[in-house]
């Protein structure tokens, strides 16, 4: 059963039990339905509570619901929200914990509503994509003032019950439990006390006004015009709301209907609730099931105080988990701590954090030159040099030394995991933890799994992930990982521009505009271009036949390896981020194409962004054909959280969809006939090729 029903004297009790939120899937409205009907009949019932069991009054909507018909059988939340608020006998929401989207929406079209403290009240639709769809832009406004009611819709934060409690003139809470254990029975205290009263108060039948309207509305238009700018959602959830304060409220919902219909049909929203349920499917390892057992992670050991071992040690430090540094010299601890301090002391500058939690947080971290004083960690990462002789001796020593079970992750972005794990006795607890830079910033982590890392070590890291607030994909061993093996082919597209007739700048405009947080050059001179080159050499080893731009080399051979050296593909002034144009560079890139005997053609944007985003796409499809990722899901949450893809594209395997893998390949096939191009790379992944010929998505 998803509603229980009791009565307590005159008073009926529906408790919503749908776990882990109480979403208001359809069985939970059909048992709520039934429910309402059964207190109406009973004569003895004078009043009815509703009530949520567990962990939530109702998180919303049931999103394995999302996008399916279900959401809108009968009885849709918008018949039961109608069923309460008609309802002849007074119904209470007694509300705790969790009361978000159609949670909240259920409550205000009940006729009154007793909170808990610590009650988390959103509207969070417009993360969606979406604007509320059951009356929630309607009563809302009428229930705590057109103003905090636009802001809690257009932002979709959460907000404290206490704090709309206090707002001047609320009628959202009547009354405000003492406790969350005394809620109920405060409840239906209050419900019996109201059971008489008569006419019962509806929201829908309270005044909506704002003294300024016309100003106040085209100040918020503004706002979320410079907030928001690839999304439509916000700008229409202001619409919505204005609308509250100028019609009648059936006309109201009537209008809110169509605006949440037709956001339901933009890419936008699509992208957005991919990214929303793809977020939740990454920490889901198929062939690991979600009882496996876990090892205790209580201290964490970091081989390394560079740039990514500081990092690293900052999200363990902030998760309340003690951290041991270890380094081979005194002065690069020193160092690495200090970058630590620095970091830290940025926040409390900026108010983002107390001094004593900054006291606390380094009082975790401890610092050594010697493996017998990390032996204990139950985890221990490493990030030393990027070289395979460096790694060995460093596996070799945890080996030695690691108590037996600890597991042993390796930082690295371009090595072999699984000859790293040869490197001890205990390879099934070895495995990559891929952290990106800064580590302590972005949310990406790329699990790297070993041939033989087992699977409570699997388990264990994700659930780790979960506590240092990463989004955690899993990978396979290939060269690169998901991420890294993708940019290159996107890299390799960005080169080839150049020498066909782009600027640097031309080609970072494109990208940006089409929503990129940086394009391909801006984001070499903030990695580093020395990276690339570094990986280009080796391929000139090992893959001789692989077809490079030499430009980015020329330009490394100047020494413009990028911000750190305050010259890249631009110029940088010290202490700015802005990327500069350089006439040498571009002048370097023209003779280089000369020398070539390329003539320079107008390449469009169009182009520019197909060929880069479409790069991934292809190569992203062998990675799933390999098995080294397990959905095209992760994929894109790769690419969005890890390498600035535009959210509102919902990454770059949705897009693909989006657009048509049959338009796709297309588009490949053209760029194959490109001689500068390379046409061997532009074949179609067999995987894509079979999802084109089944008239099927990366999606299905
Ligand atoms: N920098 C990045 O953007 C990035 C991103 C992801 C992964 N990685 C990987 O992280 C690892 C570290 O990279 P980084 O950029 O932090 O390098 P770094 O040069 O900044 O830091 C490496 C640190 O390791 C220390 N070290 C070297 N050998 C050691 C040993 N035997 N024992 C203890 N300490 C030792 C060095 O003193 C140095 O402080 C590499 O494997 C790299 O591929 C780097």
């Amino acid at each position: 059963m998803t509603a229980h029903y009791q009565v307590h004297g005159t008073v009926a009790l529906i408790t919503l039990d749908n776990p882990p939120v109480n979403g208001l899937g359809l069985a939970t409205r059909v048992a709520l339905a039934a429910a309402m009907a059964q207190a109406n009949a009973e004569a003895a019932v004078q009043a009815i509570v509703i009530t949520g069991a567990g962990k939530a009054f109702s998180g919303g909507a049931d999103i394995k619901e999302f996008g399916s018909p279900l959401a809108f059988q009968e009885p849709n939340l918008h018949s039961v929200i109608a069923l309460l608020e008609n309802s002849p006998k007074p119904v209470v929401a007694a509300v705790h914990t969790v009361m978000m989207g159609g949670g909240l929406e259920l409550a205000l079209g009940c006729h009154y509503r007793v909170a808990a403290p610590g009650t988390s009240v959103a509207l969070p639709e417009v993360k969606l994509g979406l604007i509320p769809g059951a009356g929630g832009t309607q009563r809302l406004p009428r229930a705590v003032g057109v103003e905090p009611a636009l802001n809690m819709i257009v932002s979709g934060e959460a907000v404290a019950a206490e704090m709309l409690a206090m707002l001047p003139g609320q009628k959202l809470f009547d009354k405000m439990a003492a406790s969350k254990d005394s809620l109920l029975d405060e409840a239906l205290a209050f419900a019996a006390s109201v059971a008489a009263v008569r006419p019962l108060p509806r929201v829908r039948d309270w005044s909506c006004k704002h003294p300024q309207g016309d100003a106040y509305f085209q100040f918020a238009r503004n706002m979320v015009k410079g907030m928001a700018k690839h999304f439509p959602a916000p700008a229409k959830c202001v619409d919505a709301v204005e609308i509250a304060t100028q019609k009648k409220f059936d006309d109201g919902m009537a209008a809110e209907r169509e605006i949440f219909l037709n956001l339901m049909w933009t890419s936008e929203s699509r992208a957005l609730r991919h990214l929303f349920l793809a977020e939740r499917a990454a920490s889901k390892i198929p062939d690991v099931p979600s009882d496996t057992p876990q090892r205790s992670i209580q201290s964490v050991a970091v081989i390394g105080a560079g740039t990514m071992g500081g990092g690293i040690a900052m999200n363990f430090l902030n998760a309340g988990i003690p951290v041991q540094m270890l380094e081979m010299q005194q002065e690069a601890l020193d160092r690495g701590i200090a970058t630590i301090r620095k970091n830290y002391e940025a926040q409390v500058k900026k108010g983002k954090l107390k001094q004593d939690k900054y006291e606390q947080r380094m009082a975790l971290l401890s610092t050594t030159l010697r493996y017998d004083d990390v032996k204990n960690a139950d985890l221990v990462i490493e990030a030393v040099f990027e070289e395979i002789g460096v790694k060995q001796a460093v596996f070799q020593e945890l080996d030695r030394v690691m108590k037996p079970g600890a597991i042993l992750a390796s930082n690295t972005s371009t090595l072999d995991l699984n000859t790293i794990a040869a490197f001890t006795q205990r390879p099934q607890d070895v495995v990559g933890l891929h952290f990106f830079s800064p580590a302590n910033v972005m949310k990406l982590l790329e699990v790297v799994r070993g041939d033989k890392t087992a699977m409570d070590v699997m388990a264990t890291v994700m659930a780790v992930a979960k506590k240092i607030r990463k989004t955690a994909v899993v990978s396979g061993v290939c060269d690169g990982f998901i991420g890294n093996r993708m940019i290159e082919q996107y890299g390799r597209q960005a080169g080839f521009l150049l020498d066909e007739g782009c600027t640097p700048a031309q080609v970072d405009r494109a990208a940006e505009k089409f929503g990129f947080a940086m394009g391909p050059f801006r984001m070499g001179d903030l990695a580093g271009n020395d990276i690339g080159w570094a990986i280009r050499k080796r391929r000139y080893q090992e893959q001789p036949g692989m077809k490079y731009s030499k430009t980015a080399d020329l330009l490394c051979e100047q020494g413009r390896f990028g911000q750190k050296t305050g010259a890249g593909w631009y110029d940088y002034v010290p202490g700015k981020r802005d990327a500069i144009p350089n006439a040498d560079v571009v002048a370097m890139i023209a003779a280089h194409r000369a020398s070539l005997g390329i003539t320079p053609r107008k390449i469009s944007d169009e182009e520019i962004v197909q060929r880069l985003v479409f790069s991934l796409v292809n190569e992203a499809a062998h990675i799933l054909e390999e098995g080294i990722a397990n959905k095209a899901s992760d994929i894109d949450i790769v690419y969005i959280f890890g390498y600035g893809f535009p959210p509102h594209r919902g990454g770059p395997l949705q897009y693909a969809d989006e657009l048509g893998l049959f338009n796709v390949v297309q588009a490949m096939q053209r760029f194959a006939l490109n001689p500068l191009d390379d046409a061997a790379f532009w074949q179609a992944a067999p995987l894509l090729q079979r999802l084109v010929a089944a008239g099927k998505t990366f999606g299905q």
